[in-house]
């Protein structure tokens, strides 16, 4: 049974009421929306990801004020930012505190959900909004970390563009079209513009939109991964379920405190964060002339970046030796229409490798790294959502999963090397088998029986 939401009649809020519902929409989505009482500490990073979006968007809104958009005048703009323009140095920190920031609140935010298995049915389309926030987010902050044009500015977007050039046949002229120029100039500061101030942020403030609206439809999950909408009281409330205002708004609001705390902790005193959000190099003003000792990307980006530098030749006959096993798995082990259909893609992609560069199976890789992501609602066959109730070895896996991730990154920020590119294949090994071996390894083991009822100690 559907929740009622009475609407009000009379004054003010009534006239409104009768032409656009807003009590009804406050009461949906507010007032009476029902989250399950159990939610933990994980769970604050969804309302600190809105904090953050808010923050680009509104401090974002002051730097454009001043910022020229201008590969004459760009870089001196950021100083007139910092040194000039009244408090423009706090606007300037806030938003590139908040990108950082803006990443670690939703890598926290994701973790959460693969520990409560969230991103299982009903919530498959929550976690794909998810996914493409992801996606676009990493679009943002790479649109935007061109704008101060620095050193590592100017040289990261020739890196990242240049990639583009290794996609067979295309590649050139596709590298060529997203530049705009045979080299990152002006013309592509104009275009990573528009994409960083207008284009993208649409994007993401529609999906966050959706991502919202999707999870509201189907309800929160919870640390127990059990659904509370099936028991209800008479009057179609699940017992489980506490409106999110007063509760999870209190509750927010605390969250809130402690992040802002530790944000103007950072923006005061730390505001580069050892060079890991904001690089010494982008204090130079870009130069075609002279490409950095070392190139870099920001911290947020390091782990897909290393999977990156980690596809070398050998590497690739690695790739290639596990894709035809993958065939001939499948055709020892698939059904139906897949039975031949995988064998044939696998001596396909076998075939495409040995004719194509190991610099674009990087670029594959490192896309795979990502997309795999939106996967994961059908990967995962566990018959109980939360970790909590799943077999030690999963918590293993998962264990073994974030610290090759945290690896990747870790790599990914110092030059390479012999051992740490070795270090970094087996660490993308170990991040695709993760995925590709759900299907199996989910499902292994003996269960816990979650609870009837959430687990909950008031306090
Ligand atoms: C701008 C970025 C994002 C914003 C503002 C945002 C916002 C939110 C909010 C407010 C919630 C409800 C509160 C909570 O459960 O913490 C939520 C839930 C959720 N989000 Fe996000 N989110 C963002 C990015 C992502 C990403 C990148 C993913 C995954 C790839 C994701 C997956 C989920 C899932 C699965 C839930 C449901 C969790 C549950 O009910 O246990 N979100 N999000």
């Amino acid at each position: 049974m559907a929740i009622e939401h009475e609407v009000e009649t009379t004054g003010l809020v009534g006239w409104i009421d009768r032409r656009f519902p807003m009590t009804s929409t406050w009461k949906k989505h507010v007032s009476e929306y029902y989250a399950p009482k159990n939610f933990n500490f994980w769970y604050f990073f969804g309302s600190l990801a809105l904090l953050v979006l808010v923050n680009q968007i509104v401090t974002g809104i002051f730097l454009t004020m001043n910022y020229k958009p201008d590969a004459t005048l760009a870089f001196s703009s950021v100083e007139y930012i910092m040194r000039e323009v009244p408090w423009g140095w706090l606007i300037r920190y806030m938003h590139s505190t908040g990108a950082s920031m803006f990443f670690v609140v939703v890598y926290l935010h994701m973790f959460r959900g693969l520990m409560y298995g969230s991103y299982r049915k009903p919530r498959e389309l929550v976690w794909i909004f998810g996914c493409a926030i992801f996606l676009s987010l990493m679009a943002e902050a790479f649109f935007g970390y061109l704008l101060p044009w620095g050193q590592m500015s100017f040289w990261g977007a020739q890196v990242i563009v240049n990639l583009f050039s290794a996609i067979p046949f295309i590649g050139p002229d596709l590298s060529l079209w997203i530049r705009g120029d045979y080299v990152v100039s002006d013309v592509t500061l104009n275009r990573f513009f528009a994409f960083h101030v207008i284009a993208i942020p649409l994007v993401l403030i529609g999906l966050v939109v959706a991502h919202l609206v999707a999870l509201h439809e189907v309800g929160s999950n919870n640390p127990d991964g059990i659904e509370i909408k099936a028991k209800k009281d008479p009057d179609g409330i699940p017992l489980d379920g506490i409106p999110f205002h007063p509760y999870y708004s209190v509750h927010d609001f605390m969250g809130v405190s402690v992040f802002l705390i530790i944000f103007a902790a950072i923006i005061f005193f730390a505001p580069e964060m050892g060079g890991y959000f904001l690089e010494a190099n982008n204090f130079i003003p870009a130069n075609p002339l002279q490409t950095p000792q070392e190139i870099a990307p920001v911290w947020y980006f390091t782990a897909f970046y290393a999977m990156l530098r980690a596809t070398t030749d050998p590497f690739k006959i690695v790739l290639m030796i596990i894709v035809a096993l993958l065939g001939l798995f499948a055709l020892v082990r698939a059904r139906g229409k897949w039975k031949l259909g995988l064998p044939v893609l696998a001596v396909l992609v076998v075939l495409a490798m040995a004719f194509t560069e190991s610099k674009f199976w990087g670029v594959v890789v490192m896309g795979s790294a990502v997309i795999s992501l939106f996967f994961l609602p059908w990967l995962d066959r566990s018959p109980v959502k939360s970790i909590r109730y799943r077999p030690f070895f999963h918590k293993v896996f998962y264990g073994i999963f974030v610290l090759a991730f945290l690896t990747l990154g870790f790599l990914g920020t110092k030059p390479p090397s012999p051992a740490s590119t070795l270090i970094a294949q087996v660490c993308a090994l170990i991040y695709f088998a993760f995925f590709l071996g759900m299907p199996v390894w989910t499902r292994l083991g003996t269960f816990k029986q979650p609870p009837e009822r959430v687990r909950f100690k008031p306090h």
